[in-house]
């Protein structure tokens, strides 16, 4: 759990403004970076795995690992201030709380900080969130050179953590977002930009008369097909490997797009409804799951569609707008977990 009680998701890390604290070196501890950086090399580095035991000799760790030893040194120091490392006799050793930061806590901690993960290569581009501010731009591609799905494409294990990630961090809250939607309406339903499947695969489970397709990029669309074939979901669940801005699997009951809007900007949002909408008519209905700004807000999560995709958390009069467009009518909005709603969106007749 965060800091405030609520659960690690990614792209956000929520951590509470302790505002009792309100002089200039508050201010100066939420800007510093060297102790984000300082966190994520550790990460990177296995530092949490490798100083298991009594403690390590930072020589020894420095040559291991061929990184310079007065640097790590320097690190190892900032890292005992912050309690997950502490000095010992013979050198360093994790805390019990630096175990937090093992490879295998399984936390998510290592998916979203290492500099090598696709969380952890793109926080690195809120660097660039003055570029993104000026021109309401993503700043991924300024710093890698193409945009984050393309650069997954490019780099195999990018995509791999990024999937991982995404799976894993509704984790818990998936029986809510099962539970929450009235799904018994449908006969069939679309999962556009579906990821590697968790979601689709617990609503047909708690639903064994509905029918799914998936779609989504190459790599991730033949990672749901494993996830459907092994929990014995093949036959009720279809797997499409394309792109939602080409035209969707028709007429079936429902199109669901789950954290798929908030990571584009409004006119690749408008691409994707069309397309829903396109192969919704006359009558299926398009379900989004997102979070919607203003409604316990997570702004720091804003900020991290706004510089990783160009995109955000749009606010309700956003999304009605949006769909207005395309001739869908928002019945319902419900909330599902602390940080995400449904809107259930029917197509206007006579369009
Ligand atoms: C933020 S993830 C959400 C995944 C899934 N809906 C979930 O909530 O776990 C967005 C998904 O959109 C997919 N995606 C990105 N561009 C796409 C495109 N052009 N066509 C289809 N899927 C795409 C990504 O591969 C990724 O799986």
């Amino acid at each position: 759990m965060g800091s405030a009680g609520i659960p690690l998701t990614w792209p956000a890390l929520w951590f509470s403004v302790d505002h009792d604290d309100d002089g200039p070196d508050a201010i100066l501890r939420m800007a510093g970076l060297a102790t984000p950086m300082a966190l994520r090399v550790a990460v990177t580095l296995g530092l949490a795995d490798r100083l298991l035991g009594d403690g390590a000799a930072v020589d020894d760790v420095a040559a291991e690992l061929d990184v310079d030893p007065v640097a790590l040194d320097l690190l190892l120091g900032h890292l005992t201030t912050l309690g997950v490392v502490a000095r010992t006799s013979t050198g360093y050793r994790t805390t019990p709380f630096g175990e937090h930061l093992r490879a295998d806590a399984d936390n998510r901690l290592t998916d979203l900080l290492h500099l090598d993960t696709a969380g952890g290569r793109a926080e690195l581009a809120h660097v660039d969130l003055l570029h993104s501010v000026r021109t309401g731009r993503a700043a991924y591609p300024r710093r890698y050179g193409r945009d984050f799905y393309t650069d997954l494409d490019d780099h195999p294990h990018l995509r791999e953590s990024f999937d991982r990630q995404m799976s894993r961090r509704f984790r818990d809250q998936v029986p809510r977002i099962v539970a929450g939607v009235d799904w018994s309406r449908f006969a069939s339903v679309v999962d556009v930009g579906g990821g590697a499947g968790s979601l689709l695969a617990a609503v047909l489970e708690a639903h064994p008369d509905l029918r799914g397709h998936l779609v989504d990029l190459d790599r991730t669309a033949a990672e749901a097909r494993r996830a459907f074939d092994a929990r014995g979901l093949g036959d009720r669940a279809r797997v499409t490997a394309g792109s939602f801005f080409d035209p969707l699997p028709a007429g079936a009951d429902a199109y669901l797009l789950f954290d798929v809007l908030h990571n584009w900007d409004d006119e690749h949002a408008h691409r994707i409804l069309a397309r829903c909408v396109e192969a919704a008519r006359p009558a299926g209905r398009v379900l989004v799951v997102e979070g919607i700004g203003g409604l316990r807000a997570d702004s720091e999560s804003d900020l991290t569609m706004l510089v990783i995709f160009g995109g955000r958390e749009r606010r309700l009069e956003e999304f009605r707008a949006l769909g207005a467009a395309h001739g869908l009518v928002l019945d319902s909005v419900t909330e599902l977990t602390d940080h995400r709603c449904v809107l259930d969106f029917r197509i206007e007749a006579a369009r």
